[in-house]
């Protein structure tokens, strides 16, 4: 008998007992731990036994800049064959997609833990619509597995129109406290996207790789139903990043002239979005440090070029390049070798300043931080309009493991700090062509809506668009 026992240890910590027969195990569902259920997680038919050639794991995103999205999801076994159909109640027919891409993925543990990848794109898709999906496998003995069905939206075609995405990080299958929101938002469709700042599964690679597909699975009324656009954290780090490049394969990198998922763009309506991985300045060798900062450049040189019609640039990464925990090596040291890269001569604020980038989001730390515009560590002005130089907001308090980070209150707070929030919560970000306004909501501990903590918006004239076109 499996007797699940959840201890409140501190206010925001959740540690399970979890007893088999006279063996009790501590599960934190923190790297190296079992994952254990909770108020947050136990909702669902998550963790579901799944037949081998069953399709699990669903996620979607965009491509073709919001026209167009790829499903991807897993089997255990290999399959035959595998469908995506969709369609929405102004169409006759449904639309079948076959073919795709399909890939075994073999964990690095010592079980070789071992699954089959499949990413099937539709066809350029009609605006204002709602879709509904599902996918088929057909396994090796010629049965038919299917999917639950999913819904999907497209944005409008015109680019003045404003859209919502919700951005959050740091995750986690334990104590994902704001994880029931999300998938009641998804419900809604008021959300494009959602941006995550990494750190998902805790780790993706734990326990030979399983974790991950119960990260996944858990995930996937949300990820299923919302376009996910996401970045690498440093629990994503094992085995080069194996887990994170293989199971977000859908994102959009190849027509971001990338080599895997590290890294992309993506135009989407009045916002061109970079997702930029931070982790290389930690796990990454001289060179690909380089290959990224020089895709990063190229990347923004296009977005310069097109910012009449596309004027604001955001960059998601994992790590932030502020923080006010100065004692902290993550608001110190670790924060400046992004700023500026090992040479103090070129980093990823280096970049964002000198083609004008409007907003870096990150994750990592496990609370929420807003700064003013600020460039070298230096506040530059307490205003959002017409910014001279980017802000920066960290959104890592959806939940996990291991609870907010706890704020310093000894030390004096860097002028640079805007408004900074310790608890649970997300971040929701509304984009038109002259607005940027970002929302930072609490998740209350009962896992329900709470206060809304931040606003702010920043605002452009054409003029100011102008001079960011000058680099
Ligand atoms: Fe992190």
């Amino acid at each position: 008998m499996i007797l699940f026992a959840v201890v409140l240890l501190s206010v925001f910590q959740i540690v399970e007992l979890l007893v088999l027969g006279n063996k009790t195990v501590v599960c934190y569902g923190g790297p190296g731990t079992y994952t254990g259920v909770d108020r947050y997680n136990q909702i669902g038919s998550w963790n579901q036994t799944y037949h081998p050639a069953d399709p699990q794991q669903i996620h979607v995103s965009w491509i073709s800049d919001g026209k167009a999205f790829t499903v991807q999801f897993s089997t255990m076994d290999p399959i035959k064959r595998s469908t995506l159909v969709y369609w929405s109640d102004d169409e006759d027919e449904n639309e079948t997609i076959e073919g795709g891409q399909n890939w075994e993925f073999i964990d690095g543990g010592i079980a070789k833990h071992s699954q089959f990848m499949h990413t099937l794109a539709s066809n350029r898709l009609y605006p204002s619509t709602l879709y509904e999906y599902k996918v088929i496998t057909i396994d090796n003995k010629d049965k038919s597995h299917v999917s639950n069905t999913f819904e999907l939206h497209t944005p409008d075609l015109d680019q003045s129109t404003s859209f919502k995405f919700i951005a959050t990080g740091d995750v986690g299958v334990v104590n994902a406290v704001s994880m029931p929101i999300f998938k009641q938002l998804a419900k809604s469709h008021d959300y494009d996207f959602v941006a995550i700042m990494g750190d998902q599964g805790y780790d993706l690679a734990d326990f030979n790789g399983t974790k991950g597909d119960e990260y996944m699975n858990f995930a996937q009324e949300f990820y299923a139903t919302v376009p996910i656009l996401t970045t690498a954290g440093n629990h994503e780090s094992a085995y080069n990043f194996s887990h994170y490049k293989n199971r977000f394969d859908l994102l959009p990198y190849k027509q971001s002239d990338f080599s895997d998922a590290m890294q992309y763009s993506i135009n989407y309506k009045s916002l061109h979005l970079i997702s930029f991985a931070t982790e290389v300045f930690f796990y990454g060798s001289p060179e690909q440090i380089q290959t990224s900062l020089n895709w990063l450049e190229q990347d923004l040189i296009k977005a310069t070029r097109q910012r009449s019609s596309v004027p604001w640039i955001a960059v998601i990464g994992h790590r932030p390049l502020y923080c006010s925990i100065l004692s902290n090596p993550d608001c110190a040291e670790n924060a400046e070798r992004i700023r500026f890269g090992f040479d103090q001569q070129l980093g990823l604020e280096t970049l964002m300043t000198k083609y004008n980038v409007d907003a870096y989001i990150c994750g990592h730390k496990h609370n929420y931080e807003r700064t003013f515009p600020v460039r070298n560590n230096t506040l530059l002005t307490t205003s959002y309009h017409n910014p001279p130089s980017f802000f920066q907001v960290i959104t890592g308090n959806a939940g996990n493991y291991e609870g907010p980070d706890q704020f310093d209150n000894t030390s004096v707070l860097p002028d640079w700090l805007g408004h900074r929030f310790q608890g649970y919560g997300f971040s929701t970000v509304q984009v038109s062509h002259h607005h940027f306004d970002l929302h930072h909501y609490e998740t209350n501990i009962d896992g329900t809506l709470g206060k809304l903590q931040d606003h702010v918006r920043v605002s452009k004239t054409p003029s100011h668009v102008n001079k960011q076109k000058i680099v």
